[in-house]
Order: C-alpha cells, then structure tokens, then sequence
C-alpha cells in the first residue's frame, strides 16, 4: 500500500482540534433556524423521527466514509476524489464528485450567507432593545419589516461574506479553534436557558408533543426527503466540507469516535432548539408552519418577556452568528484548496474570487424575500429552489456516490487501514451500512419522492 500523504494546507493540532472545528461546521443555522422551521412545516414528530432514522442510518456511516476518504487523499476533495480513484484503479471521472460537491458549496453558502445576515441584523435590534415587552405581532412586523428591506439584507449578507471570506484567506485552522471551544458551550448553555424558558410557558407539554409524537399521516414523500436532505446539510455531509477537513485531521485520531461524538453534539443542539421553540409558538398562538422566519419571529417574544433578556437575547444572535461563521467557512474551503494546489493561487486571491461569485448568487436569495417574492418556480421562491436543489438533492445525491465509492470501489485494505477500528465487528458493522442500507435507503427516498414507488 502507498504511504501516507501529507496535506499542504497544514494539520489539525489534536484530535480535538478536528472535532470542534467539524462539531463548528457541523452545528449552525442548520440546527437552530433550519430544523425548527422544517419541522413544523412537515407536521412535527413523524418528520423529526425520520430526520433521527437518517442521522443514525444514514449520516454517521456517509461522516465515517467522508473524513476516511479526506485523510486518505489529503488534498482538496476534487484532487483526493482523483488521487484514491487512480489509487483504487478506477475511472477519473470520480473527480466530478468533487466538482458537484464545490457547486452544492457555492449555491449553500449563497442563500446561507443571507439568513446569517438576519441573524448579524438581530444582534442589533435585541441590543438596542427592539423586542422589549415582547408582543408577537410587534415583533412579527419588525421581522417583516427586515425583509422587506432588499438594501438592509444585502448589506448583512456582505458582512457575513466578508466574516466568511477572512478566516477562509486566512487558513482554517488558525484562530478557529480557539475560538469555537469557547462560544459552542456558551451558544448550547443559552439554549438551555431558552428551554428552561419554554417550560415555564405554560405550553411545554404541547411543544414535546408536537415534537416527539409521530402522526405518520402528517409526512409526505417530499417531507421525507427534506428530512433526510436535512440529515446531510446538518451534519455537513455530500460536498467534501467535511472531507476536506478529514484531510487535516491527524493519522492517529479515530475517525469512528469523533465521527459520533459530532453528530451525537449536532442532533442535541438541534434538539434543544425545537424544545425552546414550539412551546413559545403555541403559547403565542403562532403558526408552526411559518417557514424561514419561524425562530426570528418567535425567540424575540421570549427575550422580550424574560429578565435579563435584553443581554441574553444580544448574546444569543452574536453566538447564532458566530455558529454560522464556523459553518460557513467550511463550505467555502474544498474550493479555496483546490485553486490552491491546482491554480496555484494564493490563499487570497482564491478566497476572495469565490466569495465574491458567491456574493453575486446570495443576491438572488435576498430578493427572493422582497422585490422578487412573486417570482417562482414550482411553487417555491428563488431561495426555496436553490435550498431544495442543493440541501435534497446535490447532498443525498453525493452522499450516495461516496457511500457507493468508499464501500465497493477503495481496496477494502485502504479503509480498514483508515478507520483502525478497534473492534472487527464495528468495522464490519460500517461496512454493511455503507454498502447496502445507506445506498438503498437513499436511493429508495429518491424514487419515492419522484413518484416512482
Ligand atoms: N451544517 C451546517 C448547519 O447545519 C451547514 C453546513 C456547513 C453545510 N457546511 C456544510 C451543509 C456542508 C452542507 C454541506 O448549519
């Protein structure tokens, strides 16, 4: 077998290193803005006991295939798509997965880049005292104010790509781990707050049950395939985020236990947020069923009605910002490293040239909520679209092609060698999943949502 690599963007220090800056990119809007509001529009807890189903069946054993793949190549994930294809004797063309995977990057971040700008624009409005008193329709107008206002959210989104942009020119590695060891446990403290909160809203019990009590005829086809889409955009699967930081991850860390520590810390966070926020949808009389602005227009209530909320609510949309900003470099950096080592760039210029296409394409998404709202396209607005294209169908999609590459095509000595479990039968375990219940549940979502069975 060839020896190993050594990856030209640098190294994690630690094992740990590598786990908060995955559990970074791992834990964001996704967990905190997203899983609410698709949840409530898809009925609750048969969506949330699918979405569990995907993360267990699906997620952890596609995690364990990307960060294996990622060391393996140690290179941006279009080059290590390339160098294991040559090394297993495969076609090149495997390399296009790598390519899809900087697509799915480029349009995520796009409309990601705008949403975190509502989360930077809150910031101000809860340290300026915006939600104090709290009454739902108050708040609900200054939210549908925000939106309705194209120059306000473009200014937020170029912050946040800019934010985005500085760490990524920077190398990943540097300063984020610092960072990310305090804030993650300061974000997940303040939830428990918020959940503490909903429990005494007197509306506790109806947001549990809303959550954990599966009425199957609530889930539609296309509701399952949200929940397993959302199963790889939470836990940054399908586009080599998280194969490319597996490139700088350490020989000897073990890839199974860190895998299931991030996705175990991942699937809490998101959790919690559902548990802080149903009960105070309920007690507020408020629609589950919102969509997108779900938590903007309802946590405010919350921290206008608590005491001390002023400061809670201000620390919570700066460290909901700050999730964002660990998640969303990690989209942009399997393209940054490829122009790095094929383009010969400079970690710059590379930078700056995506985040600035990306900039354009955010564009599209901040009009989808304002001037553009009426222009659509099979019912769904621009940002609807470019979610539902990437998060259901480009991540599934790649996560399919390196489930089916990892499992059947690398030499079975590359990933045993890899994944150094140690015990056999968990490897066994792996590699059951990978080969035959992660492609067929994938591939059965698939054919079910488009009608086919
Ligand atoms: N997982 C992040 C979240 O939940 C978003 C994210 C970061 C992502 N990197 C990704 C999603 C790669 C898909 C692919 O907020």
């Amino acid at each position: 077998m060839p020896q190993q690599r050594k990856s030209m963007h640098g190294e994690w220090s630690s094992r740990w290193a590598f786990i908060l800056a995955a559990t970074g990119s791992a834990v964001g809007l996704g967990n905190i803005w997203k899983f609410p509001y698709i949840t409530g529009e898809n009925g609750g807890g048969a969506f949330v006991l699918v979405y569990l189903a995907c993360i267990a069946i699906v997620g952890i054993p596609i995690m364990m295939a990307e960060v294996m793949l990622g060391r393996r190549g140690r290179h941006s994930p279009i080059n290590t798509m390339r160098l294991l294809a040559q090394e297993s004797g495969r076609s090149p063309a495997w390399q296009l997965l790598g390519w899809g995977g900087v697509l799915a990057g480029f349009i995520i971040l796009s409309f990601y880049s705008v949403i975190a700008g509502w989360a930077l624009a809150y910031v101000l409005e809860a340290a300026s005292g915006a939600f104090v008193g709290g009454e739902a329709d108050r708040i609900g107008a200054l939210f549908g104010g925000l939106l309705g206002n194209p120059v306000t959210l473009i200014s937020w989104h170029t912050i946040f790509m800019a934010m985005t942009v500085f760490v990524v020119a920077r190398g990943v590695e540097k300063g984020l781990e610092r960072a990310v060891r305090v804030l993650m446990p300061a974000l997940f403290a303040l939830l428990l707050l918020l959940v503490g909160y909903a429990m005494n809203s007197g509306y506790f019990t109806d947001g549990l049950a809303f959550l954990f009590k599966p009425d199957f005829s609530k889930i539609s086809a296309e509701g399952v395939l949200i929940a397993l889409g959302h199963a790889f955009f939470t836990l940054s699967l399908g586009m080599g985020a998280i194969m490319v930081y597996g490139a700088y991850l350490p020989q000897k860390a073990s890839i199974a236990t860190t895998t299931v520590t991030i996705a175990a810390a991942d699937t809490l966070v998101a959790l919690l947020a559902g548990m802080a926020i149903f009960p105070i949808v309920f007690a507020n009389g408020l629609e589950p069923g919102a969509g997108p602005g779900l938590i903007f227009q309802t946590l405010p209530i919350a921290f206008g009605q608590m005491p001390g909320g002023l400061l809670f609510g201000t620390l919570f949309f700066v460290l909901l910002s700050f999730a964002a900003w660990t998640s969303g470099i990690s989209l942009l950096e399997p393209a940054v490293a490829w122009l790095v080592e094929n383009r010969g760039l400079s970690r710059v210029v590379a930078t700056v040239g995506c985040g600035g296409i990306i900039w354009l394409l955010g564009l599209a998404s901040a009009l989808s909520f304002n001037i553009w709202s009426d222009f659509t396209l099979f019912g769904k607005t621009i940002f609807d679209n470019l979610d539902f294209l990437a998060s259901n169908i480009m991540l599934p999609l790649g996560g399919l092609l390196i489930a089916l590459f990892a499992a059947w095509l690398l030499p079975r000595a590359i990933s045993h060698d890899e994944l150094a479990m140690r015990e056999e039968g968990t490897y066994a375990l792996w590699l059951f999943m990978v080969r035959y219940i992660t492609p067929v549940g994938v591939s059965l979502v698939f054919l079910n949502a488009i009608g086919l069975i």
